[in-house]
């Protein structure tokens, strides 16, 4: 699958965001090993960090139906650059091992980054 094919899906799970308290809508999807993909978007909440990003939904969603192995995911939001992923949800992508990172904006612009790039000397077991 091609880059845009996942920020396409990421855009289209952006629409679900239910982030009345921020304004800021968040989409992400995640390509898996055997080639499904699991959108994800924002779910706010009024007791605030009860709130769980995109890129942990689509994630959590995979994994939840026993996928465990990722090739890539795609995040978008309307941002001036390419949409970067918060700490918690790098230490998620860690976890998982998804090696490729498309952060894109709803302009168009697209950032493509590894994982060792995105979250360096990451804590991984114990
Ligand atoms: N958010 C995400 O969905 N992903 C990120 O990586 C950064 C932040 C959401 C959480 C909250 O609903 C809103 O963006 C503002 O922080």
């Amino acid at each position: 699958m091609e880059d845009k094919e996942l920020i396409a899906a990421a855009k289209k799970y952006r629409e679900f965001s239910y982030s009345p308290y921020s304004k800021f809508k968040v989409g992400a999807a995640v390509l898996t090993k055997k080639g499904n993909v699991y959108g994800g978007c924002n779910v706010e909440n009024s007791s605030f960090p009860m709130t769980n990003c995109a890129e942990r939904t689509a994630i959590f969603k995979a994994v939840s139906e026993g996928e465990r192995e990722f090739e890539a995911i795609a995040l978008i939001a309307d941002t001036p650059e390419p949409c970067s992923p918060c700490g918690a949800c790098r230490q998620v992508m860690v976890e998982f091992k998804i090696p490729k990172i498309i952060m894109a904006n709803m302009k168009g612009d697209v950032q493509v980054v590894t994982l060792e790039e995105l979250m360096p000397y990451a804590f991984t077991e114990f």
